[in-house]
C-alpha cells in the first residue's frame, strides 16, 4: 500500500479544513514574498499576554511544575474559575463542575462529544464560529443551520429557533457575543431562547470567549444566570484567549452540570489529559491579578471598531451592522454580486488586503474584518478595500 492509498475514516473524510486559516495561510506566503498585505482576517488579539501572566508560567516552569496534573485542571485553578463565574457571571459552580481544556476549542467540542450522538440534530444559528458544524459531525450528529438577517442584527429570533426545531434536536449552540458579527444577545432576548429550550430540555451550548469584549451599552449576559431551567440546560464555555491575549497558551474551560463536568472529564483523561501544567499557572495568575490590562485592550479595540465602522458604512453599495462585542466588523457584500469566496480571493489579489469570506461562516453574503491590528494597518488596508469596491 502506498501513502495515497490509506483509507480515511468516514468521520474524518466530512470534515473540512478551516477556511479561515487557509486565507491566512495565503495571506502570510505572499508577506514571505515581500507583498505589503494587510491582514483584516486574524481570530486572535494582536496584543501580547500580560507581564505579570507570562511571569507566573516562567516561575512555574523554574519551579519545575512540568508533570502531569489532574486531567480536569489543577485544583487551584478551577477553584478560581469557580470564583470567576460566581463574581463576573452571577453563576454557582463547584470547582468539580469544571473541566480546564486546551482551549475553549477543545472545551466545545469535548461538550458536543459528551451530549450529542447519531440522530441527533444541533442547532447553529449563521452566521457562525467556522468549527461549531465540523464539531457536530465528528461526533456523528447532525449540524441544521439556522440562517439569520442583518436587518435583525445577525440574531437568531426566539421564533427562528422554535421553527427550526425537531423531535430530533439535542442542543443549540449560542455564541454571544458574536463570531463574525459582533452581535450580542440582551437579556430578553436569551429569556425568550432559554424559555423554548426548557420546553423541550434541549441543551444549550453558550460561547461566551468574547465576554469581556463588549462595547457602548451592551452588557454580556450569561444564558446560565438567566433561570434555574438555563442553568440545568446550559454548558458554558470560555477561556483565557480573547481577553487575555493568550490564544498560543490553548487554556480555556467547560463549568456544566456535574454529569455532564464528569463525562467530559472521562472524554479529556482518554484523550489530551491535563491541558500544559505551566500554562494553567499563567491562567490563574490571569484570573488572580490585574484586570487593568484586559481593559486597556478592550478601550483600543473600541477605537478602531468605531473607526473601521465608520469607514465602512461610508463605502456605497456594502452595509455593516455597528458591532457590540468581538473584535470583527461583518460587511454585506451582496449588493456587488460576487460570492464571498470571489470577493476575498480578488480583494487579496487585487488590492493585498486579507479578509475571511463569508462562506466560512455559513453565509455567503458577507466577509469579515477583523480590527485586531494596528490603527496604521487599518487605515491602510480600509484605504485599499474602498478603491477596490469602488472598481466593482
Ligand atoms: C467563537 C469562538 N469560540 C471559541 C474559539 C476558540 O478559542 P480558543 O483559542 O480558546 O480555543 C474562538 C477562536 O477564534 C472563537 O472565535
Amino acid at each position: 500500500m502506498t501513502t495515497t492509498d490509506m483509507e480515511i475514516s468516514a468521520r474524518a473524510s466530512q470534515v473540512t479544513p478551516s477556511l479561515t486559516l487557509s486565507i491566512d495561510a495565503k495571506a502570510k506566503a505572499m508577506k514571505a514574498e515581500g507583498i505589503d498585505v494587510c491582514g483584516f482576517g486574524a481570530g486572535e488579539p494582536d496584543f501580547d499576554t500580560p507581564e505579570h501572566i507570562k511571569q507566573a508560567a516562567i516561575t512555574a516552569l523554574q519551579n519545575g511544575f512540568t508533570k502531569y496534573t489532574p486531567s480536569s485542571g489543577i485544583p487551584e485553578l478551577r477553584a478560581a474559575i469557580a470564583e470567576k463565574l460566581a463574581n463576573d457571571n452571577g453563576l454557582s459552580y463547584k470547582p468539580t463542575q469544571i473541566v480546564v481544556s486546551n482551549g475553549a476549542k477543545h472545551a466545545c467540542y469535548n461538550a458536543i462529544l459528551a451530549t450529542c450522538q447519531p440522530g441527533d440534530e444541533v442547532l447553529i444559528p449563521a452566521p457562525y464560529w467556522v468549527s461549531y458544524p465540523d464539531m457536530v459531525k465528528l461526533a456523528g450528529a447532525e449540524p441544521v443551520i439556522i440562517p439569520t438577517s442583518e436587518r435583525n442584527g445577525w440574531k437568531m429570533r426566539a421564533e427562528d429557533f422554535e421553527n427550526a426545531m425537531t423531535p430530533r434536536t439535542k442542543m443549540l449552540i449560542l455564541n454571544s457575543p458574536n463570531n463574525p458579527s459582533g452581535s450580542v444577545y440582551t437579556r430578553d432576548e436569551l429569556e425568550a431562547i432559554v424559555d423554548i429550550a426548557a420546553a423541550e430540555d434541549i441543551y444549550i451550548l453558550a460561547d461566551e470567549i468574547y465576554e469581556k469584549l463588549v462595547y457602548d451599552d451592551a452588557k454580556h449576559v450569561s444564558i446560565a444566570s438567566i433561570s434555574k431551567d438555563g442553568y440545568n440546560l446550559t454548558l458554558t464555555v470560555n477561556g483565557f484567549s480573547k481577553s487575555y491575549a493568550m490564544t498560543g497558551w490553548r487554556l480555556g474551560y467547560l463549568a456544566a452540570p456535574e454529569a455532564v463536568a464528569k463525562a467530559v472529564d472521562s472524554i479529556q483523561s482518554h484523550s489530551t489529559a491535563n491541558p500544559c501544567s505551566f500554562a494553567q499557572r499563567g491562567g490563574l495568575a490571569a484570573l488572580k491579578g490585574d484586570q487593568q490590562p484586559i481593559a486597556d485592550m478592550r478601550e483600543e479595540f473600541d477605537m478602531r471598531r468605531n473607526y473601521m465602522f465608520d469607514r465602512i458604512s461610508k463605502i456605497p453599495n456594502i452595509t455593516a451592522v455597528k458591532p457590540q462585542g468581538a473584535f470583527y466588523v461583518l460587511v454585506n457584500i451582496s449588493q456587488l454580486g460576487l460570492t464571498s469566496q470571489n470577493f476575498a480571493d480578488r480583494l487579496l489579489s487585487k488590492a493585498n488586503v486579507a479578509v475571511v469570506p463569508g462562506a466560512a461562516f455559513g453565509d455567503d453574503r458577507t466577509v469579515r474584518l477583523s480590527y485586531a491590528t494596528s490603527l496604521d494597518i487599518i487605515k491602510k488596508g480600509l484605504d485599499r478595500f474602498q478603491d477596490f469596491c469602488r472598481t466593482l
